[in-house]
């Protein structure tokens, strides 16, 4: 158990909702968070039926709400039939939202560019009507590699609205990990931009497209559509290539929504597993919608009037559901922005809520403890240098957020006035499942608190028997719920494996460890299973392990996690090579070459942080590398361990000293 998790563990502040905050509140005081919760575990499929009814718009009715007959593969609302694109933009024109401005859109330089709802609705039907010109309809496939912009979000909602299933990948993905993308989701449409703007540097999109498809496979994809977001240069085929503008310009602002099935999916998104290859994670169009929706309306307290700004990318599941669907669903005002909080310089977050006047601020653990390390440096790009009175929500996503920065959000950026939700979901969930209700749930620092209603959330064994509160196990969740993970694409089997292993009585089982207080408050302990948490962004270490013995001077290598002050977790790898050991400054070179080399093979966020050289790896008689004594030496701690089962117990001083 790492020393944090030890410290958050003896965190005996609590704060309760403001009463002010409670008043207005959508669900307000315990009573309010009791009366849904009853209701939900009392008559589960009563529950989910009246939301969904008084929730969606549907075309066709359903008339079964949860279909158990296949478990694992649960299908919700199955016989309903609905358009998300539709329950966003259409159902907001109806309502009289039409003029309301839907995004404010900061770009990396700091341009503003605002569209209102009948302007995105516009814009969303011109492109699906231009790719409907293009003869792409319901079930065909689409990538999706854009920088955060108006455009990505008009993409994904013109597939929904014809029934194109998406699938996005985040623009800091390579090449390589875009092409496996496309070709495990049988894409025959791609989306990008020919490069993005990052921290005042134009970042090439494009030619990493080109690349993907030329390393063969893809012969599905008959499109690239390119969004110009800075007019570089990029090499063009004429056959494949179309300017997005010059396809969607001249089209119709007007185009009927395609009713598909509640169960059809809407996207499949890629995420790290314990194996080396990413999971295709399939959502269904129905079920998820709901989930997004009634989140916004219960953890981020939706109002009319509210500024909402989640400062996720689109590439990841929570840009998906709290940027591009949920605020849409729930008709709000919602910023997005292209750029990096530390450009032009860290105050940058807090410039841009003053600026915009936002009302409900979303962000990652890291985000804020690089922050916080930056206001410290320099009192300009301090929160307090700067009005942030429109705040009355924060929240926090992606990792555990430990005290001390809980504190400091709060104080620092909430004025002490602002409730934090600190909420604890995941890809496979679609939307949050354990989190603080702002107007009703006491805050403890350090704890997501309580499940939401309808989601049985439970800290069990391993045969599956309930764990008592103050003892650690497995975070699962035991009935199923609408926003779940219909399947890994193209992989049941990994699906039924992975999620519903048969000890566990069929319990969805999160990789998470996790343990409840006497309250009923969750308290996160990392995952169970080989993946890493490096800034929120979740990562498999054998994936990083194939990186790097796929180059050309690497044997054998091993990675782990170690706790990082900023990044939560960092990459730490140990690598044998092919030829001698290299020392001090051929060792710093190869290191370098390796680091660029896993950034070209996955992206930059899986670059190690340290890279540590042996003439071999500490391993069992058997042969099995001991990755339980590699994460002691990579934290710098003595291994106290037995480690008579070890075949080479010297080699734990040879990799204990860092390059
Ligand atoms: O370990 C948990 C951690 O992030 C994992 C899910 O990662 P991903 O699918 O990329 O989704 C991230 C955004 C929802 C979880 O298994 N995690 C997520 N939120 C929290 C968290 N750990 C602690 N506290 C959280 N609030």
């Amino acid at each position: 158990m790492s020393n944090s998790i030890q410290s958050v563990l003896v965190e005996t502040r609590v704060f309760p909702p403001p009463q002010d905050f409670a008043k207005q509140a959508n669900v307000s005081g315990a009573a309010g968070y009791q009366a849904l919760l009853d209701e939900a575990d009392q008559n589960p499929e009563g529950f989910w039926g009246r939301m969904a009814r008084e929730n969606l718009q549907w075309t066709k009715p359903f008339t079964q709400v949860l279909d158990e007959s296949r478990a694992p593969f649960y299908r919700w609302f199955g016989d309903g039939e609905l358009n998300v694109s539709a329950n966003c933009l259409d159902a907001n024109l109806k309502n009289g939202n039409a003029n309301k401005i839907a995004i404010i859109f900061e770009a990396d330089g700091g341009e503003v560019k605002k569209v209102t709802y009948q302007q995105l609705h516009d814009l969303v039907c011109k492109f699906a009507n231009g790719l409907k010109s293009l003869g792409y309809k319901h079930g065909d496939r689409s990538i999706i590699y854009l920088p955060m912009s108006i455009e990505a979000v008009v993409a994904m909602q013109a597939c929904a609205r014809l029934g194109i299933t998406h699938s996005v990948v985040f623009g800091g993905f390579s090449s390589k990990s875009l092409h496996e993308r496309i070709t495990d989701v049988g894409a025959s449409l791609v989306i990008t931009a020919d490069e993005q703007m990052r921290g005042g540097k134009a970042i090439p999109l494009k030619p990493a497209v080109d690349e993907a498809i030329a390393m063969g496979g893809c012969e599905a994809v008959r499109h690239c559509i390119v969004y110009k977001r800075t007019g570089g240069k990029i090499a063009w085929d004429a056959k494949r290539d179309i300017w997005m503008s010059d396809l969607a310009d001249k089209q119709s602002p007007v185009c009927e929504p395609v009713a598909v099935n509640a169960e059809h999916p809407l996207f499949i998104l890629y995420t790290s597993g314990s194996t080396g290859k990413p999971k295709g994670v399939q959502h269904s169009s129905g079920g998820y919608l709901l989930w997004a929706k009634l989140t916004m309306q219960w953890t981020f307290d939706a109002k009319p009037s509210d500024i909402f700004w989640c400062t996720a990318d689109v590439g990841w599941v929570t840009g998906h559901t709290y940027i591009t669907y949920g605020p849409l669903a729930a008709g709000m005002t919602q910023i997005v922005f292209e750029g990096v909080p530390t450009y032009p310089d860290a105050g940058r977050f807090w410039k841009m809520i003053q600026d915009h006047k936002v009302t409900t601020f979303y962000t990652a653990p890291t985000a804020i403890r690089s922050l916080i390390k930056a206001s410290e440096a320099n009192a300009a790009h301090h929160p307090k240098s700067y009005d942030l009175s429109s705040l009355r929500l924060l929240g926090s996503v992606g990792e555990p957020i430990n005290p001390e920065a809980w504190m400091w959000y709060h104080t620092n950026v909430g004025g002490e006035r602002c409730p934090i939700v600190d909420t604890w979901w995941q890809t496979e969930t679609g939307g949050h499942m354990i989190t603080p209700l702002p107007g009703a749930t006491p805050l403890k620092p350090g704890s997501c608190t309580t499940r939401l209603p309808g989601i049985t959330a439970a800290i069990v064994d391993e045969t599956g028997g309930d764990v008592e509160p103050g003892h650690g196990g497995f975070l699962v969740i035991k009935r199923p719920w609408p926003s779940m993970i219909r399947n890994i694409w193209g992989d049941p089997d990994r699906f039924e494996k992975s999620y519903f292993p048969s000890e566990l009585r069929g319990y969805y089982l999160a990789g998470d460890g996790a343990q409840c207080d006497k309250d009923g408050c969750f308290w996160i302990m990392g995952r169970i299973d080989d993946v890493l948490n490096v800034s929120g962004h979740r990562l498999g270490t054998m994936e990083v392990e194939s990186a790097l013995v796929a180059h050309e001077l690497v044997a054998e290598a091993a990675v782990v996690g170690r706790p990082d002050d900023t990044t939560g977790e960092a990459v730490v790898a140990f690598v044998v090579l092919k030829r001698s050991r290299p020392e001090g400054d051929e060792a710093t070179a190869i290191g370098k070459q390796l680091r660029d080399w896993v950034a070209k093979e996955i992206g930059p966020i899986a670059k190690p942080k340290e890279i540590r050289f042996g003439d071999n790896l500490p391993k069992t008689r058997s042969g099995k590398i001991m990755r339980r004594l590699l994460r002691v030496v990579a934290k710098g701690e003595q291994v106290t361990q037995d480690v008579s089962t070890l075949e080479n117990p010297a080699i734990l001083d040879q990799l204990s000293k860092p390059v």
